[in-house]
């Protein structure tokens, strides 16, 4: 799982407690991702306060980390209760490790959880002129219907199974035993 991450990267889901490092990285966006991201020009307060509410119910946050720094983000968000069939996703990843696969990563992720949660409509508010986003969600064509006449694309992800709950299981295990190793790994590292 994760090897072709590019940096020896791995992604896991954002702890509560991990807000700070989802605003940094939001901020370390360029202009133009800032701008995709947030469909518009957003403010670093504006930045700040939405990063603060990653720990908030019904939002699950899966990162990208290289070297123990938060490099890229998928986040969903539940609209409504945390019952609600319905949730918003929203990607960013630094320039740098952009095309390189971890969107592709983080989509996936995203999409079983969402499945595992009942969610059967998953709107991605992406720019018409956002191709890679675009070309990104065309390669799950299989398992949602994505409008790109509009600015909006919806998904449906399958009902969840004991597969998929057991996918998302294991994945959050590798997650966790993958965050420790790192932290052990920089403790170890001559200074
Ligand atoms: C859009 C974004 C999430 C895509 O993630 P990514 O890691 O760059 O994308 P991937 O490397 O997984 O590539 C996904 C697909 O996009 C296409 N793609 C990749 N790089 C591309 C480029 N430079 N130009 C056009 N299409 C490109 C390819 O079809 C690719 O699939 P393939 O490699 O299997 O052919 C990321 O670039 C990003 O965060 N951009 C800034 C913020 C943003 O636009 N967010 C989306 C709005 S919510």
């Amino acid at each position: 799982m994760n090897e072709l991450l590019p940096d020896g990267g791995t992604i896991r889901k954002l702890w509560l407690g991990e807000a700070d490092a989802y605003r940094d990285h939001l901020l370390r966006l360029d202009r133009e991702s800032r701008y995709r991201r947030f469909s518009g020009a957003v403010s670093d307060e504006v930045i700040a306060r939405h990063a603060a509410t990653a720990g908030e119910i019904g939002v699950v946050v899966h990162g990208f980390f290289v070297d123990g720094v938060l490099r890229g983000a998928a986040e969903l968000r539940q609209e409504g209760s945390l019952f609600s069939p319905q949730a918003e996703a929203a990607f960013s990843i630094e320039k740098p490790w952009q095309s390189h696969g971890v969107g592709t990563e983080l989509l996936e992720r995203t999409l079983l959880t969402a499945r595992n949660r009942g969610i059967k409509s998953l709107r991605m508010n992406c720019l018409a002129e956002n191709k890679r986003m675009q070309q990104l969600a065309r390669k799950f064509d299989a398992e949602f219907s994505f409008d790109f006449g509009s600015v909006v694309g919806a998904v449906d992800p399958p009902r969840s199974t004991l597969l998929s709950l057991m996918r998302e299981a294991i994945a959050d295990s590798y997650g966790i035993a993958s965050a420790i190793f790192e932290a052990q790994s920089r403790l170890l590292r001559p200074a």
